[in-house]
């Protein structure tokens, strides 16, 4: 069994980083590079070893600080995640960097200490207070290794990251290039991560949609209007069809089927002649905002029918978290910096079937979209 003694930047040309290990009294000098280990051998050579990641498990009780970033969209939910790991972590005597700005502000060094009394008064709030962003940058593998010279240089061990696929793609290629430990924890109103049922903010992006279709059916049934409402979740559906479930819907049209003019037209008559005074067909936005001004265009040029077009938009995004959120937030918080004191090296918190559970980040870089027919059954057996 190897323990770590010492893990430093490497001067060694060719090599990113160097540990010095223990294993069985005696010490060993390592390399890393490109995903692999390697012992220092004569005449400058080194050779392959075979120390999988895993084995680095040695710095599990040497975690001594982390950092933790938000990345992507916000969701609500987010502050409360980052509350629960500073809280967390501090109990645990471990130091925590807030790094402002998602990947960004990492390559920027917008980093800083937080304290207990950094995250005071967070719990109910939007947005994040770490701020965040969405970079480009980070998909380039030199990008990267700047990004792990930071850490290393602000002897950071490990890393924490809220945020979506994309972000937590970024994250796996940390770890995977440079062998830092890294968690992530969903967080996107859009729950289109794969490996996780939830993900932190969709339960308040819902009930956000809710609210402002309830509004809008008022006036639509003021003025016997029909309204395409569209609602944010890129290619996900998972908003689309909860908030057509919730708001009494007519329709819903979803991101990775063709819209089906025909049948929407249908519905809209169908409720008309059984003396309904308002329509609500609710549209997922898909790769781009704005397919409600299409579907308009089209019932009315081709079927005659007058219909108005909302987009909710970044309301959505915004706004106090519901108390589903900031509880799966704090539970999610709090596992993601037990995990890397426990020596987990790469995984996500999932909810599966309710409870929270580590899986391996690999299995959670994929989008997922997951609007089912039975829901769709559920949404024209109750609007008939
Ligand atoms: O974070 C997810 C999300 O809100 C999607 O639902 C939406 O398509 C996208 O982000 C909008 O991103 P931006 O705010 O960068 O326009």
């Amino acid at each position: 069994m190897f323990c770590c003694v010492h893990r430093q930047d490497n001067k060694r040309e060719g090599f990113a980083y160097q540990w010095i290990l223990r294993k069985s009294g005696s010490l060993w000098v390592v390399f890393f590079c490109d995903g692999k280990f390697y012992r220092p051998a004569p005449y400058g050579c080194c050779h392959l070893i075979n120390l999988s990641r895993e084995a680095m498990a040695f710095t599990v009780k040497t975690i001594k600080s982390l950092g933790v970033l938000c990345s992507g969209g916000d969701s609500p939910g987010m502050n409360a995640a980052v509350r629960s790991v500073v809280r967390t972590a501090i109990g645990l005597g471990i130091d925590v960097f807030g790094i402002y700005k998602g990947y960004s502000g990492l390559l920027e060094g917008n980093i800083q200490k937080l304290g207990l009394s950094s995250v005071s008064n967070i719990i109910q709030r939007g947005g994040t207070i770490l701020d965040t962003s969405r970079c480009l940058e980070f998909h380039t593998a030199e990008i990267r290794q700047e990004a792990a010279h930071i850490l290393f240089r602000k002897h950071i061990d490990g890393l924490i990251v809220i945020g979506g696929n994309g972000s937590f793609a970024g994250a796996m290629e940390l770890h995977r290039e440079h062998a830092i430990p890294v968690v992530g924890i969903p967080g996107t109103i859009d729950n289109d991560i794969s490996g996780t049922d939830y993900t932190i903010g969709f339960n308040t992006a819902v009930q956000t949609a809710v609210d402002a279709v309830d509004k809008i059916r008022d006036t639509a049934s003021a003025h016997a209007r029909t309204f395409l409402v569209e609602v944010m979740g890129h290619s996900s559906s998972c908003i689309a069809l909860q908030v057509g479930v919730c708001t009494g819907a007519e329709h819903v049209v979803l991101s990775n089927q063709a819209v089906d003019y025909q049948k929407i037209a249908n519905d809209i008559k169908k409720g008309a002649e059984r003396g309904k005074t308002s329509s609500i067909i609710i549209v997922a936005e898909g790769e781009k905002a704005g397919l409600s001004y299409q579907i308009k265009e089209v019932l009315m040029n081709q079927y005659d029918i007058s219909v108005h077009a909302c987009v909710l938009g970044h309301i959505q995004r915004g706004g106090s978290p519901t108390a589903l959120d900031r509880l799966i937030a704090s539970k999610m918080g709090y596992a993601a910096v037990h995990a890397l004191y426990e020596g987990q090296q790469a995984h996500v918190t999932a909810i599966i079937k309710g409870e929270l559970e580590m899986v391996p980040l690999a299995e959670c870089l994929e989008g997922k979209d997951e609007a089912s027919e039975p829901e769709l059954d559920l949404i024209s057996a109750l609007a008939i």
